[in-house]
């Protein structure tokens, strides 16, 4: 079939390529003309995986091509998709539909008759049929439909969410227009990829109250988080126990700095809004925004006590920038709060992420000092902020991290390691939602790698200390002295 997807960012970009290798041949339009250029040029202005390699597979095989020219693509398609920005308008949170009516209206004069506007972009109730509106006012004697396809791809493995999607929500009032969607997806049907058709209100709703419960589930395991720290029990075990429950499930039960991403904080004000426009108040949704932003707030302070000391004039440093592993998408992201707050607070900051440095230039504080590596960034630095869960941060040679820090304090917002196995080699370390007695110190140097008697004793009776007593790292010059001169009286938290 032909299509044309207005909107050439992530959701339109992953889906226009991921058409194309459907066998759909693809236009994507943008009034971006940088950005058209680049991509025409093969060149991606975004970091996701995989898409490069279909973005170019496809301008080669001429499934896809790239325009600014909106009357012209349209022409001759079956569907044309709308995939452009809805971001919450500043004064009241509502999602700014400006750019989803412009594409419909400059659109409509050059459709085919029997064409299917499909709204991609989430947006709130009724925007079908304002859009429907607009066609009657400027078509009224063409059968052009108007359908709800909402997207629920994820940052960093859009690819395959796009091509092994949990579900299609297709959201139309009449029968012609759900066979022409069906044959868009044919191939992905036909794959076992199951269909649900609904009226085109209801799709919209399924995409605010999916995002709005994923973020509810993040929000509530933080504040189990917050609890375990103060309670002496492990937010890892509870949430194995409780995402065993397969009414309940696993993902999005790990505890984190906060939500962030360019959808869950606006999809769950905008369905707050929509509450509150209808008369049927979202209370939870409420909860959970006030909850994640105290959460995000609450970063600064546990970097604060894991440091031990007035933030002025500490060095930092963050890996991680964006909202999460495997993007370059800053929106949102929870490091822009612990960033500016640790600025605030009178810290330096210097900052490494794999592939969100130059998104993170455009937003955070000029103050940061960005790093060519991690090694880099912890150079002299009183402390390592772990912001996301990028592999290579898994894998940090924690030998030479320690050699470069001028404290060997790891404040880990993800959970990465194991608190016994870090502590052994040397670190102050401090995690999320693990009882204080796990947030554990480090050994003491000249020990036998055993621990030093701040840690609880019931934290070696497992593997960790005898797996790891062996690989003591080679620790800094003068950090020896350093902690026997006094300072191994870092906190837990
Ligand atoms: N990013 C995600 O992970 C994700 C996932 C599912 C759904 N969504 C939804 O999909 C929609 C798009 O999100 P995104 O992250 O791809 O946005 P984006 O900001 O990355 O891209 C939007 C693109 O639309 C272009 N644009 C704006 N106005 C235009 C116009 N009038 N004509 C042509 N192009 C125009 C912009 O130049 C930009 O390239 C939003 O409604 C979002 O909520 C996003």
């Amino acid at each position: 079939m032909r299509l044309c997807v207005v909107g050439a960012g992530y959701v339109g970009l992953v889906s226009g390529a991921c058409f194309a290798d459907l066998g759909h041949t693809v236009v994507c339009v943008d009034t971006d003309r940088k950005k058209i250029e680049m991509l025409s040029n093969g060149e991606m202005p975004i970091f996701e995986p995989g898409l490069d390699a279909l973005i170019n597979t496809h301008l080669d095989t001429q499934q896809l091509s790239f325009s600014c020219d909106l009357a012209a693509s349209v022409r001759d398609v079956d569907a044309l998709f709308i995939a452009v920005g809805t971001p919450s308008r500043a004064p009241d949170g509502w999602p700014d539909l400006s750019a989803v009516y412009a594409v419909a209206r400059s659109a409509v004069a050059s459709l085919r008759d029997d064409a299917i506007i499909v709204v991609k972009s989430t947006v709130p109730l009724g925007t079908g049929d304002e859009v429907e509106r607009i066609v009657r006012e400027l078509r009224p004697d063409s059968e052009i439909c108007v359908v709800s396809n909402p997207e629920f791809l994820r940052a960093g493995s859009a690819i395959r969410d796009f091509q092994r999607p949990d579900r299609i929500v297709v959201g139309a009032e009449d029968g012609p227009a759900r066979t022409v969607l069906r044959e868009i997806y044919a191939s992905l049907i036909a794959r076992n990829a199951p269909v649900l058709y609904t009226s085109r209100r209801s799709a919209e709703l399924i995409k605010y109250s999916a995002n709005a419960l994923l973020a509810t589930k993040i929000a509530f395991i933080n504040e189990v988080a917050e609890l375990c720290e103060r309670a002496e029990a492990d937010v890892l075990e509870v949430a194995r126990g409780v995402g065993l429950d397969e009414r309940i499930g696993a993902q999005f039960l790990n505890a984190g700095p906060g939500f962030g991403g360019s959808c869950f904080h606006k999809d769950a004000l905008a369905l707050a809004r929509m509450g509150e426009s209808h008369e049927a108040p979202m209370r939870i949704v409420e909860a959970v925004l006030h909850s994640n932003e105290c959460r995000k707030r609450a970063m600064v302070r546990k970097v604060a006590a894991a440091v031990g000391k007035p933030l002025r004039g500490q060095t930092i440093a963050v890996l991680g920038l964006t909202f999460k592993a495997n993007t370059d998408d800053m929106r949102e992201a929870p490091s822009i709060t612990l960033i500016t707050g640790l600025i605030d607070a009178g810290a330096q900051v210097r900052a490494f992420d794999p592939a969100g440095m130059d998104a993170a230039r455009r937003i955070l504080p000029m103050e940061v000092a960005y790093t060519k590596s991690l090694y880099d960034a912890a150079d002299c630095a009183d402390a390592v902020v772990l912001m996301t869960e990028w592999p290579e941060f898994r894998r940090i040679d924690l030998g030479a991290l320690a050699r470069k820090l001028k404290a060997p304090t790891i404040i880990d917002l993800r959970n990465l390691y194991e608190p016994e196995d870090v502590a052994d080699r040397g670190f102050s370390y401090h995690s999320m939602g693990r009882a204080a007695r796990r947030q554990v110190e480090a050994p003491e140097p000249n020990g036998n790698g055993r621990g030093s008697g701040k840690r609880n004793g019931s934290a070696h009776s497992n593997g960790h200390t005898r797996r790891t007593a062996v690989d003591l790292v080679e620790r800094a010059p003068g950090w020896s002295k350093q902690r026997n001169g006094g300072t191994s009286t870092r906190r837990g938290i």
